[in-house]
């Protein structure tokens, strides 16, 4: 049996509300794929994606990286935004113009006009890599949402509520999808299901995501 079997199939263009304040963009992405893709690759070939400890002293499966003037970066101390790379003591790569224009018009899109984004945090994923779940509640401004593109293979994004006690909806998302949550949905719990194997026409055998963020100031 298929694992999306029971998820709807939803054409480029559509919108799905999957929570108050978070929605589903599909097929946001088209065209300017591979230029997105490139463009991701000259950043991580800048600073290069890594899989970071947790403070609970685990490695993480998924590998990270950033850019903007903020990175999201874990150690066994912790979790917190930082302007330098921790491995190469280096500023993160400047947010590339057509990621920030994609995740203001998506932003935009999802009712969320005037986003601007400090931080993008790019993950990668391989088949069984997975992500539990977590609220994104590192950032100082709360008011802002969260931009979710991903890339490559398709993933089983599980959202739920800000309470953890509730149990998550699953979301199949594809290429060129962008979920977008924000004011009641902010921190509403989420993560992604292990990475199932296949063959993207772009990636091969791997999913990017990145997150755009408004960190704020403290
Ligand atoms: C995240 O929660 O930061 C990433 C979500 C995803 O990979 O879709
Ligand atoms: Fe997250």
């Amino acid at each position: 049996m298929d694992l999306f079997d029971d998820l709807p199939l939803l054409t480029d263009g559509a919108l799905t509300q999957i929570a108050p304040g978070a929605v589903l963009l599909h097929g946001f992405v088209r065209e300017a794929d591979a230029d997105l893709l490139q463009t991701t690759r000259s950043v991580v070939a800048q600073a290069p994606l890594r899989h970071w400890q947790t403070p609970g002293g685990y490695t993480m499966s998924v590998a990270m990286s950033n850019c903007g003037a903020l990175g999201w970066v874990s150690d066994p101390n912790g979790y917190r935004y930082a302007a330098l790379d921790p491995v190469s003591k280096l500023p993160w790569p400047a947010m590339p113009a057509c990621l920030l224009d994609l995740a203001q018009r998506a932003a935009a899109q999802a009712g969320y006009p005037h986003f601007q984004p400090d931080a993008c945090l790019i993950n990668e994923y391989v088949p069984g890599a997975k992500l539990s779940m977590h609220q994104d509640k590192d950032e100082n401004d709360l008011r802002a949402p969260i931009v979710s593109l991903s890339m490559g293979l398709p993933a089983v994004f599980l959202f739920g509520t800000p309470s953890r006690k509730d149990r998550p909806q699953r979301y199949r998302l594809v290429h060129g999808d962008v979920v977008v949550w924000g004011g009641p949905s902010r921190l509403a719990y989420h993560g992604v299901a292990a990475l199932a194997d296949g063959d993207h026409r772009l990636l091969g055998r791997r999913r990017l995501n990145l997150t755009f963020r408004c960190v704020g100031s403290a």
